[in-house]
């Protein structure tokens, strides 16, 4: 008989944004093991813990449940001084890290990616994909152009001198010291001062792949966290307004070096409304003021930028979408608290393109730009959400809009958000059962 896996995935069905954080951080609650499999310090997880705000750009949301087992593994791309820099942060606020484990083969983000980063954007000119200037796609470029190095490297000081004097001579040539920013002993030296710090503060390299099969095998709940959303998949969003990882279901199989059928449960976030940062077409974009009053409610500014976010209604053509790529199992919707007040709320139940229309998420940019949202109108409700824990004690209008993204994407609603702090959430089911 197959074995029973207690492993569930949390991913963003977005652009990003989705609060997937918060449900991380209810989930681990009781997991054993929180891992990352994709993305750098490009993400930014918020969490929000007794009036303390935690925000997380490469740690795994479950190190503030200090009995569970981090891992970051290895579709992460690490840049060593921001997750330093991280950590320090955390020992500030009298957290100290445990059990944090990261992948032997994770790549690295060098000093010089944010530069290259920042340049290439500028260079693009009126093309800009609007990164967050983090080296993140620089960086995953390096790595899959096998003109990278592994953080496993510098465990070994001569081999990590060899190759990178080896990358930076051939970097130097073709993009000339200028542009690279840093010296080979400055970049030698900074990855060789942050793995130090790292390892003295108990963090340990390891193939994670072994681990996270381990903990899987023996029975232990472990809990797999995306980072940014399905619409920024290099190969699944909306090319070339992506970011460079995998951010879908199957990139855990990829990114954690686990077998597709160790995957129990796929709960697909979404937020209550849509939001995006950075370039691309966005159908469901709203122009007039409850944009503005749902980023002033909702918060709606970039974890590691601040940049605003565009902000639009619910778009069910791409949670369709969504829900294909991931085969979701069901849905965590987050941030409804914010649409209290709003007399009537949309959601878009197809495109109209040339006259025509189209009921799935369109490969071409170009379609997508044009294309025409149709709406569908809902009734809005009035009450504040906050401290309901109980789904059967949410507004008649409430519970018609979460039947509606339900009946659409034939998929149940499990974990419904009312709020920003861990316990303002309704637990429709126990994502452990
Ligand atoms: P990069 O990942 O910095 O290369 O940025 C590529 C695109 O992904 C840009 O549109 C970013 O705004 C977006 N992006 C990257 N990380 C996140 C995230 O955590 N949330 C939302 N958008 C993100």
């Amino acid at each position: 008989m197959d074995k029973e896996f207690n492993t569930i995935v949390v991913i963003g069905s977005q652009w990003g944004d989705e609060g997937k954080g918060k449900i991380i951080d209810i989930i681990s609650q009781n997991a054993d093991a929180v891992v990352r499999f994709n993305g750098g310090n490009n993400a930014g997880h918020t969490v929000i813990v007794k009036d303390k705000t935690f925000k997380f750009r490469l740690l795994p949301s479950g190190i503030v449940s200090e009995k569970v087992v981090n891992i970051i593994a290895t579709g992460v791309i690490i840049n060593l001084s921001a997750l330093v820099e991280e950590i320090e942060e955390l020992e500030k606020n009298d957290i100290k890290i445990k059990n944090l484990y990261i992948s032997d083969r994770s790549p690295l983000v060098l000093p010089y990616h944010p530069i290259l980063d920042k340049f290439f954007e500028e260079k693009r000119e009126k093309s800009k994909i609007g990164t967050t200037a983090r080296g993140i796609g620089p960086a995953y470029s390096d790595y899959i152009g096998r003109d990278s190095l592994r953080i496993g490297d510098l465990l070994d000081k001569e081999y990590f001198r060899e190759r990178i004097t080896q990358i930076y001579n051939f970097k130097s040539k073709i993009l000339s010291e200028e542009s690279l920013g840093y010296k080979l002993d400055e970049i030698y030296n900074s990855q060789i001062e942050a793995i130090e710090k790292l390892l003295q503060k108990g963090v340990i390299i390891t193939d994670t792949s072994k681990l996270i099969n381990n903990l899987i095998d023996s029975g232990k709940k472990v809990l797999f966290e995306a980072a940014q959303g399905t619409l920024l998949d290099i190969y699944y969003g909306t090319y070339p307004y992506v970011t460079s990882s995998f951010t879908i279901s199957g990139g855990v199989c990829v990114g954690a070096g686990i077998g597709p059928q160790k995957i129990k449960k796929i709960i697909g976030v979404i937020k209550g409304y849509t939001s995006r940062v950075g370039e691309g077409p966005f159908p469901s974009e709203i122009h007039d003021s409850i944009a503005e009053y749902i980023r002033e409610k909702g918060q709606e500014y970039g974890t590691v930028t601040r940049r605003p976010r565009r902000v639009g209604w619910l778009d069910l053509v791409a949670l369709r979408y969504a829900k294909r790529i991931n085969n979701f199992t069901s849905i965590a919707i987050t941030k409804l608290d914010v649409l209290s007040g709003l007399e009537k709320l949309k959601v878009v139940v197809g495109y109209r393109y040339k006259g025509k229309i189209i009921d799935e998420f369109p490969y071409s940019l170009n379609v997508l730009k044009n294309c025409e949202p149709i709406f569908e109108e809902l009734p809005g409700w009035k009450e504040n959400l906050l401290g309901i824990l109980d789904i059967s004690k949410l507004p008649q209008n409430t519970i018609k809009y979460l039947e509606k993204i339900e009946k659409e994407l034939d998929t149940k609603v499990e974990i419904i958000g009312t709020g920003p702090e861990r316990n303002d959430v309704i637990i429709v089911k126990d994502p452990w059962e």
